[in-house]
């Protein structure tokens, strides 16, 4: 049996759900608008979010009129979700715990599903994409985003420099992340019609995060996937502290201009079942 990433165990993400949220929703939402416009989710439509995180995308469908079912498979995620169902008094969103891989829905009963940078985890990336299909009903409409090629990150490679210059002897993890099982158009657009999916379109988005204030992301950033939980409790206490003051000047000098903005890019495939 292969051995499961931090990324892949529920109560890793939903420790977490409250520094996600704070770190990057501003970042996914970018893709959830692209995705909202581009389903179009009306009135009376049934809608499935699969790994659902903070809720970023169903709130914003819910607010059009759907019908959503958020789920997700970290307990902590769908509770945090739930809080802001609650706190925005929205009825027509429920919330529930499901594995992607084995989503707990009969087969064609939904308009759309959805998953924003979630399938992209699954130990079982195909099991996601057939699962995606089989709710949806005949012509129903999908979105899956996941990054581009990781080359494209201004996090990931300020991160990296942080690291080799605060500390140099630390050796990096050199597996391949496993997010970056699938990036980029060819990629997403293949697994799409391996799954069976008709009229595939893959679009190149960019995604930018606005930072007022380099030191408060750091301080969430941390602790903001399960990934990054791992490298930094291995890293120790001190060595954070440094890179993360290498971080800070890395970004600070890289912007000279007083809001720092970190670029990636997300592929955004929409299709039909
Ligand atoms: C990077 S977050 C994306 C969240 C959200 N879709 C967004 O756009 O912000 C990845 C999410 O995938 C969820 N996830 C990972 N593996 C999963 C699985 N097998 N089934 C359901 N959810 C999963 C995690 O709990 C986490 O909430």
């Amino acid at each position: 049996m292969n051995t499961l990433t931090p990324d892949q165990i529920p109560e890793k993400w939903g420790d977490i759900a409250a520094a996600y949220g704070e770190a990057f929703e501003t970042l996914t939402s970018q893709f959830a608008d692209e995705v909202i416009s581009r389903l179009s989710p009306k009135t009376g439509e049934t809608v499935l979010d699969v790994a659902a995180g903070t809720g970023s995308f169903s709130l914003r469908a819910a607010k059009l009129g759907a019908d959503v079912l958020a789920t997700d498979f970290a307990e902590g995620m769908v509770e945090h979700i739930q809080q802001r169902i609650d706190g925005a008094l929205i009825h027509n969103i429920r919330t529930q715990v499901m594995d992607g891989q084995a989503l707990d829905v009969v087969d064609a009963s939904y308009d759309m599903s959805v998953s924003i940078v979630g399938l992209i985890f699954f130990p079982d990336i195909d099991k996601g994409f057939a699962e995606l299909k089989r709710v949806l009903k005949p012509g129903g409409r999908c979105a899956v985003v996941c990054w581009d090629h990781p080359e494209n990150f201004d996090m990931m490679r300020l991160l990296k420099q942080s690291i080799a210059t605060a500390v140099p002897d630390f050796e990096m993890p050199v597996q391949t992340p496993v997010w970056a099982r699938m990036v980029g158009e060819d990629a997403l657009k293949e697994k799409f019609q391996q799954a069976g999916f008709n009229e595939v379109g893959i679009t190149t988005i960019d995604g930018l995060l606005t930072l007022d204030s380099v030191e408060d992301f750091w301080s969430v950033f941390i602790s903001s996937s399960p990934p990054m939980s791992a490298l930094f409790s291995s890293l120790g206490e001190e060595n954070t502290e440094r890179v993360g003051r290498e971080f800070v000047r890395l970004a600070t000098d890289d912007h000279k201009n007083k809001v720092v903005t970190l670029a990636s890019k997300a592929c955004v495939g929409i299709a039909y079942a």
